[in-house]
């Protein structure tokens, strides 16, 4: 399949590699992947990245049989959706570094090619840096300290910043004394009704308060743009279309020149029960809309996606501790990788793994529905599902939880001593696929 198709990343020769169980040489896209345990269980290292690299997760469990939960990673997916959405994405890819900002992601999608991260702390400034010297970096939250600003503007040679009111946008120039070689993004509120997770009421300015604020910025930008965020996981094409809408009439009403325009991040993935529309129909409905408005033809257009780019990149693996009827007792949970599948209740693609011997029987064909507790002593720590598992799941089973290279590890804490940064690379292909890969 040649490098400029359409196809979606996982129908790309790269991912059949994961079927095999021999040392392989990896095709060019993959090969930040290393290679393949040439026995299923074993794993080995190859001194390219120095990471021990599964050739499935299951294979990892097989081997180690992990008391604590383990990060898988899949480099070759995350480098083959980056690649696509650099390929289709009619514009530069920034990618969301709170999405997962471990070391080795931004390696994999600095292999890939991107070149732009969206950072929201001082932290992830200093993470992208330390990680990648040759990064561009644009300060992407609308609220930062003065501290966070003066050390991402002289210490880091930070340039992008966003802002949301005049109060931040008179913070930025004063800690910058009065730069002039700012670029500064105007976030705009956003209705975020087709989101899974709205983002709406935080961040923005009203429509009825962006002019006098777009002017302002205007004044004090080298480059002026314009930015909002249609609501993570948004299932809606068109959501796209309609904001930029809100873009052009502001920009009408102003009359000022706009030098980029950020379309945000809300690029879905897939999830059983939450099924978006496949990720080529929002690229082409985004194309459509930035013909449609000849306005927008000499801007720059930037995404800042995140869940998309990597969630299919990652996966955790738990051990069930107890079972009480349909409830399994897992060791972790909402304070730990899984905030998303307690409060906002989102459900995860699973499987069940036994490995088999030390007279264990195999696990039943049988399905039945589960609820998870996580390992805290709090009750908000519980995640209802339901996660479809085999009905005679027990202690000492494990279970792989999909999705969960976005919003997983990153939203980790040790409340309750509960903390795991185990971390292996896996070679297998998703449990679920928005690009048909599994
Ligand atoms: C400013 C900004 N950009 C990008 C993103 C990434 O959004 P998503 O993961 O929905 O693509 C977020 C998520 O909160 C955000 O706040």
């Amino acid at each position: 399949m040649k490098n400029n198709t359409s196809e979606p990343p996982g129908r790309q020769t790269g991912l059949k590699l994961a079927r095999r169980t021999s040392v392989i040489n990896l095709p060019k896209d993959s090969q930040i992947a290393t290679a393949i345990s040439p026995a299923m269980h074993a794993p080995v290292v190859v001194p390219v990245s120095g990471e021990v690299v599964y050739h499935s997760v299951e294979a990892m469990v097989h081997s180690d049989r992990p008391v604590l939960p383990v990060h898988c990673l899949r480099p070759s997916t995350i480098v083959s959706t980056a690649k696509w959405f650099l390929r289709q994405f009619p514009g530069e890819v920034m990618y969301a570094v709170k999405t997962n900002p471990d070391p080795r992601v931004l390696r994999y999608l600095a292999h890939a090619g991107v070149k732009h991260f969206d950072v929201a702390s001082i932290v992830e400034v200093k993470q992208v840096a330390d990680t990648l010297p040759d990064a561009k970096m644009y300060f992407m939250h609308p609220v930062k300290s003065r501290e966070a600003i003066a050390s991402a503007y002289f210490e880091y040679g930070v340039r992008d910043f966003s802002l949301d009111s005049h109060e931040e946008l008179n913070k930025i120039l004063e800690v910058t004394h009065g730069a002039t070689d700012l670029n500064l993004y105007v976030r705009l509120a956003m209705a975020n009704e087709n989101a899974a997770f709205s983002l709406a009421g935080k961040f923005g300015v009203s429509m009825e308060d962006a002019p006098a604020l777009i002017l302002a910025a205007r004044a004090a930008s080298a480059k002026l743009g314009i930015c909002f965020h249609v609501g993570s996981q948004c299932m809606d094409p068109q959501a796209y279309g309609r904001a930029v809408q809100h873009v052009v009439d502001l920009l009408d009403k102003t009359g000022v020149k706009l030098d980029i325009l950020d379309i945000g991040g809300g690029f879905p993935s897939i999830y059983p029960g939450l099924m978006p529309p496949a990720l080529p129909s929002y690229m082409k409905a985004i194309k459509k809309t930035l013909k449609s408005h000849p306005q927008l033809s000499a801007c720059k257009i930037v995404c800042e996606p995140g869940r998309a780019l990597v969630a299919e990149g990652g996966s955790v693996v738990v051990r069930v501790e107890l079972r009480k009827g349909n409830m399994l007792y897992i060791n972790d949970g909402t304070y730990g990788s899984l905030f998303d599948a307690g409060h906002p209740g989102f459900v995860y693609p699973v499987k069940a793994i036994r490995p088999e011997g030390q007279g264990k029987e195999k696990l039943s064909p049988e399905v039945a529905e589960f609820g998870f507790f996580g390992p805290t002593c709090d009750s908000l720590d519980t995640m209802k599902g339901p996660f479809h598992l085999p009905k005679d799941i027990a202690e000492g089973d494990w279970i792989e939880i999909g999705q969960l290279g976005s919003y997983g590890a990153t939203m980790r804490t040790n409340f309750n001593g509960f903390y795991s940064d185990a971390t292996v690379e896996v070679a297998d292909k998703p449990l679920l696929s928005i690009f048909g890969v599994n």
